[in-house]
């Protein structure tokens, strides 16, 4: 929750989100992609950008990049969660502010900070992509080699094993996912993109 906000006051420019948007020829917004570790929620962000980077101005927040500066002070605890959570949506409301088309790409597990996220952006500029692989999946992905040792005991608390995921109840975006039945990486980059253009998102 934020605090109450005491001899703080809001300070505003001559220019503004308005004169911003007109400069860059489009309007800012959130594509908020969510999803197990190991869902390819990176690899869909950074399509998507390579898709969307020839129509527009685009920015990734990555989770995981995240954690290497601004959020480096962050652990796996469910506070520092919801703290990176709320952080990383406060950035990519700056970053939308600024005109771009922001791409946040994290776990993101708690539906509350996720709709608190959505709150901050207004809920019209922000679009939740909910990357829905199944965590045995994930597991046989395991990229990083870190659900085997989540299994081996070596980390405690990792998300969809010993700490809770909520999946959306409702988001703009479901991308399915089975075991057998993947799409590609362009392909789940282009149901996003279709989703942007029949929603007057892109052109
Ligand atoms: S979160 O839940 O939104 O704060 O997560 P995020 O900032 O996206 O960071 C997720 C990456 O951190 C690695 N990692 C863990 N994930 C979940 N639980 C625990 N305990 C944990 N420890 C480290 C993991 O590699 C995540 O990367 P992705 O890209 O999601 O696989």
């Amino acid at each position: 929750t934020i605090g109450k906000l005491t001899n703080i006051l809001w300070h505003d420019c001559p220019i503004g989100q308005f004169e911003r948007q007109k400069l860059l020829n489009q309007k800012g917004y959130v594509v908020w992609i969510a999803g197990l570790s190991g869902s390819g929620k990176s690899t869909l962000a950074c399509t998507l950008g390579h898709e969307l980077h020839s129509r527009g101005h685009t920015y990734i927040l990555d989770g995981d990049n995240l954690r290497h500066g601004l959020n480096r002070d962050l652990c796996f605890k469910a506070k520092d969660l919801a703290k990176n959570i709320r952080r990383v949506g406060e950035v990519a409301k700056l970053f939308a502010d600024a005109g771009l088309i922001c791409i946040a790409s994290l776990i993101s597990p708690y539906r509350s900070e996720r709709s608190a996220c959505r709150k901050l952006l207004n809920n019209s500029t922000f679009i939740e992509v909910f990357l829905n692989v199944p965590l045995e999946v994930c597991e046989a992905r395991d990229p990083k080699g870190l659900y085997k040792l989540t299994r081996a005991r070596k980390i405690k608390g990792f998300t969809g094993i010993d700490d809770p995921y909520e999946p959306p109840s409702d988001c703009e975006i479901v991308i399915q996912c089975k075991a057998s039945d993947c799409a590609t990486p362009k392909s789940m980059a282009d149901q996003v993109v279709s989703y942007l253009k029949a929603n007057g998102f892109l052109q």
